[in-house]
């Protein structure tokens, strides 16, 4: 298989149309058995229930070319998982995660001369989602739903690659307790726009989002969970039932246990303690892990020491086990690597 001809080196984080799109209809309470399209076209009714009330879930996840030059995808079974119980707390019929592995492993199949090559720095994102799709006006689930897989290839989420981050602290929530910050809704990110060009607008790359019951515990960013370092290499991550069970945290968790053998605490992170850590990075499947160099609290500055020029040591190993397990450098744990081609 020819390649695409793609300057896959200089991709920024952008959609750019591939051949094939996976695509399922649910109707009459059951999934159809799905098909791969050339239509990137959705056509929908003026009241599909997505349109108006915004019942549409999501997932993120990427297909590498390994060392060695195969097609792989990193734990997609946990995607379909997370999928899963996004679809039920919005009360959207459940894709099996089996079918979302296979479909996914149809995607990047279709879709392999848009696979970055090995060493390019690029990967093919893939993007799930489904969507309430018939009319509904009064305030409940629609009764039909579509499911769909898209890919393009990536180059980094933020740009500058690995140059460290300068973040703010938010005054706008995320998710309320109890309410969907531990699920991929799209209603997550539609409130997450205006705080985010806010962010932008006065020179930030992302934003630090806090507890809304409290605002003192560190939460999350907009796309990505956080990971810091302290001072005698312990990795802390913060615990919430508001934010998203990042599949790239769990692992980096196991990876700094088992192979790096670093302590981890996966606990409350208050607001307070942030200018105790050596390290801060944003991990997510966009993401990778990018490191921060700035926290921004309402003007007081809290400077990590691993400075602003390059990703601090104790992230390094992480970033580069994390990466060598995705692209075939270092055995990976069992079950984590889905082999494609
Ligand atoms: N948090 C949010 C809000 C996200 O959108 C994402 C991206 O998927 C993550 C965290 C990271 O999750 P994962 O590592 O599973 O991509
Ligand atoms: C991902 O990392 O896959 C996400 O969905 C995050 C999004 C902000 C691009």
């Amino acid at each position: 298989m020819e390649k695409k001809k793609i300057d896959w080196s200089n991709l920024g984080f952008a959609y750019m149309q591939t051949d094939k799109r996976y695509v399922s209809n649910f109707r009459d309470g059951a999934w159809d058995q799905g098909t791969l399209t050339e239509d990137a076209a959705v056509v929908l009714n003026e009241c599909a229930g997505v349109l108006q009330y915004a019942q549409t879930i999501f997932e993120g996840l990427k297909a590498y070319t390994t060392e060695d030059g195969r097609i792989v995808t990193f734990r997609p079974d946990l995607n379909g998982e997370r999928m899963e119980a996004s679809a039920l707390r919005l009360e959207m019929p459940v894709f099996p995660k089996e079918r979302f592995v296979d479909a996914v492993t149809q995607v990047v199949e279709a879709n392999a001369a848009y696979v970055p090559p090995y060493g390019s720095g690029a990967t093919l994102y893939l993007r799930p989602f489904m969507f309430g799709s018939n009319p509904v006006i009064g305030v409940k689930p629609a009764d039909e739903y579509q499911f769909r897989i898209f890919c393009t290839p990536v180059g980094p989420y933020f740009k500058g690659g690995v140059k460290p981050l300068t973040i703010c602290v938010s005054d706008f929530d995320r998710a309320a307790p109890h309410g969907t910050g531990h699920i991929k809704a799209g209603l997550n990110y539609a409130m997450s726009l205006h705080a985010i060009v806010s962010a932008h607008k006065e020179g930030y790359d992302e934003n630090m989002y806090l507890d809304p019951g409290t605002r003192t515990k560190v939460e999350e960013t907009g796309g990505a969970n956080f990971l810091f370092v302290t001072k005698d290499e312990k990795v802390v991550t913060p615990k919430s039932d508001s934010i998203l069970p990042s599949i790239t945290r769990r692992s980096l968790v196991y990876v700094a246990k088992e192979y790096l053998g670093l302590e981890v605490e996966e606990r409350e992170v208050l607001l307070e303690e942030l200018k105790d850590f050596a390290e801060c990075g944003l991990c997510g499947t966009a993401a990778v892990i990018s490191p921060v160099g700035k926290i921004v609290d309402h003007g007081e500055e809290i400077c990590l020491s691993s400075g602003m020029n390059a990703m601090g040591p104790v992230t390094q190993k992480l970033y580069d086990t994390l990466t060598g397990i995705q692209m075939g450098r270092i055995e990976a744990p069992k079950g984590w690597i889905h082999v494609i081609a």
